[in-house]
């Protein structure tokens, strides 16, 4: 008779030393309220990881707090007409709130304004300043005459270099995404006084980070384990040549130099702020009563890991490690795991710019398992990617309720109902034995990937051993068993059990709240963080369940925006005739961030040269056609009375890719609309104010198609009443 091979044992006596593993987030600005992208690019990985590590018995240290000096926070202050302390007060406050509502579980949630933290700054500033890896002299800095003050980075803009972006910052476009240098801009101007600047001299102190050329590029090269998209842009980085680079500024808003005769400059935030790790790992220790608490974790075997988004990786995978070889006493990072951008109808989450939602939008509709959930299933590992409700919607329900949720439900309910005994199956045979393996070989997978850092990728591997449990569940058959054989029905029972017992530790570090709830409904009395792990191989006798309720409710979001129409505005960049219709035409149009192809029935109305370069305006989620032959990636919106047709059109100073509303519905982020449901919305041309309008309506109401309240409206004089489509 064969035997479980004991894996998960053997773990066990590894763990019994337990590793120091330190986690550290990225530290938000405290400037701007948590949003959906700011979780799933670096704080909900970090928490997963660490909840693991904890399971699994290694010791953890997990960090993060809020950065709160530089001109993100200043301009902020000047735009809420407040100061910077107050503005960072409140987000600090804010967003430590959000992190609690989510459950990700900083042992320290820090502020670069605590006292401390400006003590380690200091010191290690002065520690480069004597080993002489700082350098001391002046520089060409913008300086506004009407403000008399240099300008920070991000108080001017002006035409990007590269791209022709006119409101580039002066550290960076937003548009192509290249790093700049404030003397790059063509026509740079002040953003407070709207001036043209001028350049003067200003004394700084710069790191000598071209000292580390070498030391880096070797450190790099022994880091196989690292996503290959760390790795590329770190090594491109570094090979492309590494400058000094100044370290200081002309701000009042930031740590202050150590030195005499600096009163009127900072240290700038870039290389302050990542010694917020380090701040916060020591305050953490003063704060439990074991001041050196810190270094176990920044010094010896302990593994150092860096969550992060992809637009913060060469600061930690080049400026941090370049100061920590520097100041030589401190471990450099084990693993920089970035991600990349969680985007929502392919763009960028930003509070500034109104996509996507924020944290707490999210939690009055969703429970924080829920989201946490849906976000590991889409986390940006290797690659953007695309947030909506719907599918939200739809993996919750299935994954989560339908089929894990349902498991456990069906499994106490029947052992409560029947009052069976369970009790460790310690000779399994045949399909028995098969998915006990089964269970052991997907822990083991699951642990290579959460080791490794691939959350997605454990997350599947638990979803397949749901789905196989689920099966081994129906094919038992315990409601026939039951009756035919009882202690064989008992046995199947405790196979389940015990399935259910792995796939609970294993969910454990994704929806922890849910996790530990329904551990004690699986009858267990010490924490699942704690013990969880080790009770997978308890050998429990006699085991009877109490009665529960279903683990989980159904996740319905109400969407009370009827807007399912993802209208753009669209200019057409070229016409042609279709090979085989003569009353159409194929168009090729560009939404901004891309060209589709549309099929327009306009041939019988224009000319090819009254439609080029014109704005129109496209339904661009409908589901594609092909139109005789050809493929419609859309409809371009056009007016007809019966006699005249216009298609609609907006000035043309709005840029194509922009959305357009229907009143002040924005776009709801449906995926796909068919082209019968367009009809719902009875598109059609009205008066408001005495001019002709495209008006959508919905319940008997009028909403005008706009962009910005700029009215969308037929290029013709069709009567009114015409119908769009
Ligand atoms: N505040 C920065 C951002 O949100 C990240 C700083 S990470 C740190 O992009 F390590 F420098 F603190
Ligand atoms: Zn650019």
């Amino acid at each position: 008779m064969q035997r479980m091979k004991s894996q998960v044992q053997i773990n066990r006596k590894e763990n019994e030393l337990g590793m120091r593993i330190l986690v550290n987030c990225a530290l938000p600005y405290a400037n701007s309220s948590l949003h959906l992208g700011h979780i799933a690019g670096c704080y909900l990985g970090g928490d997963i990881f660490v909840r693991y590590n904890r399971m699994i018995g290694n010791k953890v240290l997990f960090v993060s707090g809020t950065d709160e000096y530089g001109t993100p926070i200043t301009i902020k202050a000047e735009s809420e007409n407040t100061t910077p302390q107050a503005v960072a007060d409140k987000y600090h406050r804010e967003i430590e709130e959000s992190f609690r509502a989510m459950d990700i579980s900083f042992d320290i949630f820090s502020r670069t304004t605590y006292r401390e933290h400006t003590e380690v700054v200091s010191e290690i500033f002065l520690d480069l300043l004597n080993k002489g890896y700082l350098s001391e002299h002046e520089m060409v800095s913008p300086f506004c005459k009407e403000c008399n003050r240099f300008l920070p980075d991000r108080y001017i803009t002006g035409t990007c270099p590269y791209c022709g972006y006119d409101k580039a910052r002066g550290d960076q476009c937003d548009n192509c995404g290249k790093t700049l240098d404030p003397k790059d801009l063509i026509n740079p101007v002040c953003i407070i006084s709207g001036t043209t600047p001028e350049f003067r001299e200003t004394r700084h102190f710069f790191f000598k980070l071209d000292l580390f050329q070498d030391s880096l590029l070797e450190w790099i090269s022994s880091k196989k384990n690292w996503r290959s998209n760390v790795i590329a842009f770190t090594k491109n980085f570094i090979e492309s040549g590494l400058k000094e680079r100044p370290i200081t500024r002309d701000l009042s808003w930031g740590v202050p130099i150590p030195l005499k005769g600096y009163e009127d400059k900072r240290i700038y935030v870039w290389f302050e702020a990542l010694l917020g790790y380090i701040s916060a790992a020591k305050i953490y220790s003063e704060s439990i009563g074991d001041p050196d608490y810190w270094k176990q974790y920044w010094t010896g075997d302990a593994r150092s890991y860096f969550f992060l988004g992809k637009d913060n990786i060469p600061f930690h995978s080049v400026m941090l490690p370049a100061i920590l070889i520097a100041d030589g006493k401190l471990n450099l990072p084990y693993d920089i795991p970035a991600n990349e951008y969680l985007k929502y109808n392919g763009e960028k989450f930003s509070k500034s710019r109104g996509v996507g939602f924020l944290v707490d939008e999210m939690l009055k509709v969703a429970d924080k398992d829920y989201i946490r959930f849906y976000l590991t299933s889409i986390l940006p590992e290797n690659g953007d990617s695309e947030f909506s409700v719907t599918e939200m919607e739809e993996k919750v329900n299935t994954e989560l309720i339908s089929k894990y949720g349902n498991l456990i439900h069906r499994l106490t309910s029947f052992v409560h109902n029947n009052k069976i005994s369970l009790g460790y199956p310690e000779n399994p045979l045949g399909a028995d034995l098969d998915i006990l393996h089964k269970a052991e070989s997907s822990f083991n997978e699951y642990r290579r990937m959460m080791e490794n850092v691939e959350l997605k990728k454990a997350l599947k591997t638990w979803v397949e051993l749901v789905q196989s449990a689920n099966a081994y569940f129906n094919e038992s058959e315990p409601w026939k068993l039951i009756k035919k054989d009882p202690l064989e029905c008992a046995e199947k029972l405790s196979v389940i059990y015990v399935l259910c017992s792995y796939l609970t530790v294993m969910i454990y570090p994704f929806v922890p709240s849910s996790a530990s709830r329904i551990w004690g409904s699986l009858g267990r009395k010490s924490g699942i963080e704690k013990s969880g792990v080790k009770e997978l191989s308890h050998k429990f006798r006699n085991l009877t369940l109490e009665k529960t309720n279903p683990p989980f409710i159904p996740l319905k979001i109400a969407n009370d925006n009827p807007n399912s129409l993802d209208l753009r505005v669209g200019r057409i960049l070229s016409v042609k005739d279709h090979p085989s219709a003569d009353r159409l035409y194929l168009l090729e149009v560009d939404l901004g961030d891309r060209k589709i192809h549309l099929v327009a029935g306009l041939r019988s109305q224009y000319r090819p040269e009254e439609l080029v370069s014109r704005s129109i305006v496209v339904v661009s989620n409908l589901k594609k056609a092909k139109i005789r032959g050809e493929t419609s990636e859309g409809m371009l919106l056009a007016a007809d009375d019966g006699t005249l047709t216009s298609f609609l059109t907006l000035p043309d100073n709005i840029k194509p890719g922009t959305s357009v509303d229907l009143g002040k519905y924005s776009f709801n982020g449906q995926n796909v609309v068919e082209i019968d449901d367009l009809s719902g919305f009875n598109l059609h041309v009205g008066t408001v104010n005495g001019d002709a309008e495209a008006l959508a309506s919905i319940d008997g109401t009028d909403l005008s198609l706009n962009v910005n309240g700029v009215p969308v409206r037929p290029e013709r004089d069709v009567k009114v009443g015409a119908k769009i489509k």
